[in-house]
C-alpha cells in the first residue's frame, strides 16, 4: 500500500473537510492508495507518540457540509519553527523538518497533500526543497492568492458578512445610527468590499486605501442630510486611516508569522467623534462567526474540485505545485508562484469601479 498523508494548517475555513472527502473519495478509486491525516496540522507527525489517522470511506461520509476540520488545525510552530519553552519561560523555535521527514519515510509516507494559506504553502516549498513529495491545496477566506481565481471559504464568509449588513440596517434604521461593521481580511480587503457591495453599504474602508477621516465623515453628513438617517460602514480589520497605523490586537509570536489584526471599526468610531461627527455610533465586530458553520454551495463544490484535483496530481507525481482555480479550469501553479505576492484590491479590480458606480465610499 502507498500512503498519502493530508494536513490542513493555518486557520479553519468552511469547505476544509469537503476537500479531505473529495481526496479519500478519490483515491479510494485506486485500490493501492491508503489516505492517512495527521491531527493539527503537521504537530501530528511530530509528536510523540504519532497522532495520525487512517481516512477511509466510512470515515469522511457526509463531513463535505461541516465547517472547520476533522483533522484539527494551528496556526502556530510546524517543522521549521518549532517552539520551545526555555527554563527561563521565554520561547524560541528549533528547525525540526528533517526529522519529520524521516518520520513520515518511517510511517512510509509517499506523498503530502498540505491544505493552508500563504504560510502553509511557503511550508510546502520549503519540504519541497529538501525532497518531500508535496502538493499545495489553496485554503483561505481572505482570498488574498494570487495564484488561483478563488479560494474555497471566501465566498461563505462574503454570505456571513453579508447577512451580517442585513440585520445591521435595521437597527440602525430604526435608530438613525452610523454601525460599523469590522471584518476579517488581513491585509486583503475582499471581504470587506463584496459584503458592502451585496449589502449595499455607504462607506467601505479597505487596507489597500487608507482613509482620511473627513471624508468618511464628510459622506455620513451627506447621507444624514438627504432622504434617510443611518449609515452602514463596513470596514476591513486591515484598513488605516492615512499616515497611521493598522489596529493590532497582539504581536508576532514565536511560531506564528502573523500579527493578529482587530479593534479598527472602534479605533474608526473614536476618530470620528474627535472629528466632530455627532450621530449616534455603535461598532460590531463579526470576528470568528465568519469562519464558522456550514459552507455554501459554491465553496463546497471548489472543495470537493481541489481535492480530486490534488489527488490526481498525486497520481501524475506533479509534485511542488499548488491546486489552482483558472476559470473555468481547475489546473496548477507551481508553489514557489504560488506565495510570491498577495492578491489584493487595487483600482483596476473590476468590483472596484462597480462600488465606485453605485457612489460607495472609500473615505479616499
Ligand atoms: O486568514 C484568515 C483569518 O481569519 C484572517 O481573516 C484573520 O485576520 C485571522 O485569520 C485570524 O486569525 P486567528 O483565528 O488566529 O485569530
Amino acid at each position: 500500500m502507498k500512503r498519502c498523508l493530508i494536513v490542513t494548517g493555518g486557520g479553519d475555513c468552511p469547505g476544509l473537510n469537503a476537500v479531505i472527502r473529495a481526496i479519500v473519495k478519490r483515491a479510494a478509486r485506486e485500490k493501492e492508495w491508503e489516505i492517512i491525516g495527521s491531527i493539527e496540522a503537521f504537530n501530528g507527525i511530530l509528536r510523540e507518540p504519532t497522532e495520525i489517522v487512517i481516512l477511509d470511506e466510512k470515515a469522511v461520509s457526509g463531513i463535505h457540509y461541516r465547517g472547520g476540520t476533522i483533522l484539527q488545525t494551528t496556526n502556530k510552530g510546524g517543522p521549521f519553527a518549532w517552539p520551545i519553552k526555555e527554563k527561563d519561560g521565554s520561547w524560541s523555535s528549533v528547525d525540526r523538518s528533517d526529522e519529520m521527514l524521516r518520520k513520515m519515510q518511517y510511517l512510509g509516507i509517499e506523498a503530502v497533500i498540505n491544505i493552508g494559506g500563504d504560510g502553509s504553502q511557503r511550508i510546502s516549498q520549503k519540504l519541497f526543497e529538501k525532497g518531500c513529495n508535496i502538493i499545495g491545496v489553496p485554503k483561505t477566506i481572505d482570498n488574498d492568492l494570487t495564484a488561483t481565481d478563488s479560494t474555497f471559504g471566501f465566498q461563505t464568509a462574503v454570505q456571513i458578512a453579508t447577512e451580517a449588513v442585513d440585520k445591521l440596517v435595521t437597527t440602525a434604521a430604526s435608530h438613525n445610527r452610523v454601525l460599523i461593521l469590522e471584518v476579517m481580511g488581513r491585509y486583503a480587503g475582499w471581504i470587506a468590499l463584496n459584503a458592502a457591495v451585496a449589502g449595499g453599504a455607504e462607506i467601505c474602508l479597505l487596507p489597500e486605501f487608507p482613509y482620511d477621516v473627513n471624508k468618511v465623515l464628510e459622506r455620513v453628513n451627506r447621507r444624514f442630510e438627504r432622504d434617510r438617517g443611518f449609515v452602514i460602514i463596513v470596514i476591513s480589520e486591515g484598513a488605516r486611516a492615512i499616515g497611521k497605523d493598522f489596529s493590532i490586537l497582539s504581536e508576532v509570536e514565536i511560531g506564528n508569522e502573523n500579527r493578529r489584526l482587530g479593534g479598527v471599526a472602534n479605533v474608526l468610531m473614536h476618530q470620528l467623534k474627535e472629528a466632530g461627527c455627532d450621530h449616534s455610533m455603535r461598532t460590531t465586530v463579526l470576528g470568528h462567526l465568519q469562519r464558522g458553520g456550514v459552507p455554501i454551495a459554491y465553496d463546497r463544490v471548489l472543495a470537493t474540485q481541489f481535492g480530486v484535483k490534488a489527488f490526481e496530481m498525486v497520481l501524475d507525481k506533479e509534485f511542488g505545485r499548488m491546486v489552482s482555480y483558472r476559470h473555468p479550469k481547475i489546473t496548477s501553479v507551481s508553489l514557489q508562484e504560488a506565495i510570491r505576492e498577495p492578491n489584493l484590491v487595487d483600482d483596476e479590480t473590476a468590483l472596484m469601479n462597480t462600488a465606485r458606480g453605485i457612489d460607495i465610499s472609500f473615505g479616499d
